[in-house]
């Protein structure tokens, strides 16, 4: 899903007019190569490494599990070409580089200077939380913040997405006929529901338990100290995307939980702020920093309108509303913000850092 959503961004913006693209695929070496490719010859095996070997650059969004297996057969065979992908294995690595270059451009040419062949995008939630208040982050604003997400199938995969449609189905159809019906009782209606929700016909394999009508407080691994490791990513990818070691961390912390959304990521989040900066000068550093931040008025109409993820799915905003001083001291404010998990959260850093790689 990540590869299709990254092809089309770079159609979108002539990406494969600046390159000589070779195509591979895991599954269907020897078919042909997209439409739009002419001349690029047909698709390559993936786990073909002398092939892959001879590019000077490698783009992959296939996962986690691909890069494992390839990354390393392909540096032991002396590749030392640029790998650019948006898996989690390398992430953390002292040779890698997060790349999302609204936010670290000065880290990621830092890292080309001296020789840093690796560039992975980053967890989607905290690419997305940065694209919108990097800003505050950047200017050194910002002592500690902390995150509760509400995040979208997508993140699960395809197939994830497919199992809340399916469950949103069920649950309307358990309880169809008194849906209809404006005199039927809603406590019987909600009492189908929850049969249906509890029903082991209801297939909930991808989740592992309903998540239409529900939510599931915890996304990713259990690291076993009462952490999720999507929790964990938020503090550690955070301060590594912003080039901060161990003494210039920013405690960065909060709970993932995974709402019934189809593909657009959000957040609410607590800052302390270094300062007592009013509430025009932070929406004015959060509405500078680039491009694609934008702040929505904390009002009712325009939190409605413009702070959801129906309202920034498919787009590449990333708004950031609801910013307000908390009552716990004038450096406490709130903040909210929503980000398209497949593009700013996934593609897009990487279509951009293959820009850069190739000038
Ligand atoms: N781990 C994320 C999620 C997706 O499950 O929503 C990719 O960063």
């Amino acid at each position: 899903m990540v590869g299709s959503v990254l092809m089309q961004r770079m159609q979108d913006e002539g990406d494969f007019d600046l390159i000589n693209p070779v195509f591979f695929s895991t599954s269907n070496a020897g078919g042909d190569a997209p439409a739009f490719a002419t001349g690029a010859g047909p698709l390559q095996d993936a786990y073909d490494v002398d092939a892959l070997a001879k590019l000077p650059i490698i783009v992959t969004a296939q996962g986690g599990e691909y890069t494992a297996e390839i990354f390393p057969k392909l540096r032991a065979a002396g590749w030392d070409g640029i790998w650019i992908d948006a898996a989690s294995t390398l992430r953390m690595e002292d040779d890698a580089i997060i790349v999302l270059d609204p936010v670290n451009r000065e880290v990621i040419d830092a890292g080309l200077a001296r020789g840093v062949k690796n560039f992975v995008g980053g967890n989607c939630t905290v690419s997305c939380m940065l694209m919108g208040l990097g800003g505050l982050f950047r200017n050194g604003l910002v002592e500690w913040g902390t995150s509760m997400t509400y995040q979208a199938a997508s993140g699960g995969g395809a197939r994830h997405m497919r199992e809340l449609l399916n469950q949103f189905g069920a649950l309307n159809a358990a309880v169809a006929p008194n849906l209809a019906d404006p005199a039927s009782a809603i406590l019987e209606i909600d009492r189908a529901v929850l049969a249906q929700q509890k029903n082991p016909s209801m297939d909930s394999s991808q989740f592992g338990v309903p998540l239409a009508g529900s939510v599931i407080p915890w996304i990713d691994a259990d690291l076993g100290n009462g952490m999720s490791k999507e929790e964990w990513k938020g503090g550690a990818e955070t301060n590594k995307i912003l080039g901060r070691g161990a003494d210039g961390r920013i405690p960065f912390d909060g709970l993932c939980v995974r709402i019934g959304a189809m593909r657009s990521h959000s957040q609410a989040l607590t800052l302390k702020l270094t300062e007592d900066l009013s509430v025009a000068e932070i929406e004015k550093i959060i509405d500078a920093d680039n491009e694609w931040s934008k702040v929505v008025p904390n009002t009712k109409e325009a939190t409605m309108a413009e702070l959801t993820p129906v309202a920034v799915t498919g787009t590449l905003d990333i708004p950031v509303g609801r910013i307000r001083k908390l009552e716990m001291g004038p450096e406490y404010i709130s903040a909210f913000t929503i980000g398209d998990q497949l593009l700013w959260g996934a593609a897009e850093p990487l279509r951009r850092m293959l820009r850069i790689a190739t000038g």
